[in-house]
């Protein structure tokens, strides 16, 4: 299988329970490497840019509070179809159907307060790196 790179993000929810460090864990335990990372706090604005794909779903508006509300930990991750092995990690969306011992499973409150997010396909993992990363930051 191809190297490839996936886009995540560690939630507010996540950042506020200092669970950062098991998070990265469970992500290098899985075999993806942390290429790029950097902790900030999103505006409004930057949320609901994020998620522009959202922006008809009626959990858009209380999604870009939330994503907005504390710091996240964004990140580039790098590995043998590093897409797909992290959407395994994570687990489900909604922690309620998320496979036991994923990190969702683990550590998300609800389908919003779920700990993380990763890219879904190869052309979003490559928009949502430039959303947060520049080529210089990201070190493989
Ligand atoms: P994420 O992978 O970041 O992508 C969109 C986010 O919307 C999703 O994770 C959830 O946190 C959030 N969300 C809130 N409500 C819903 C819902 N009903 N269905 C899907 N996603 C939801």
């Amino acid at each position: 299988m191809a190297i490839e790179r996936t886009f995540s993000i560690i939630k507010p929810d996540a950042t506020a329970r200092n669970l950062t460090g098991k998070i990265v864990a469970r992500l290098e335990g899985a075999g993806l490497k942390v290429v790029a990372q950097k902790r900030l706090r999103m505006t409004r604005a930057v949320a609901e840019g994020f998620y522009a794909v959202h922006r008809e779903r009626p959990f858009f508006n209380d999604l870009c509070a939330f994503m907005s509300s504390g710091p996240v930990v964004v990140q580039v991750l790098e590995g043998e179809g590093a897409i797909a092995r992290n959407r395994e990690v994570m687990g489900a969306t909604d922690p309620k159907k998320a496979a036991p011992g994923t990190i969702r499973a683990e550590f998300a409150e609800n389908i919003e307060r779920n700990s993380v997010h990763g890219s879904d396909a190869p052309e979003t993992a490559a928009q949502e790196i430039a959303y947060f990363f520049s080529a210089i930051e990201i070190v493989g």
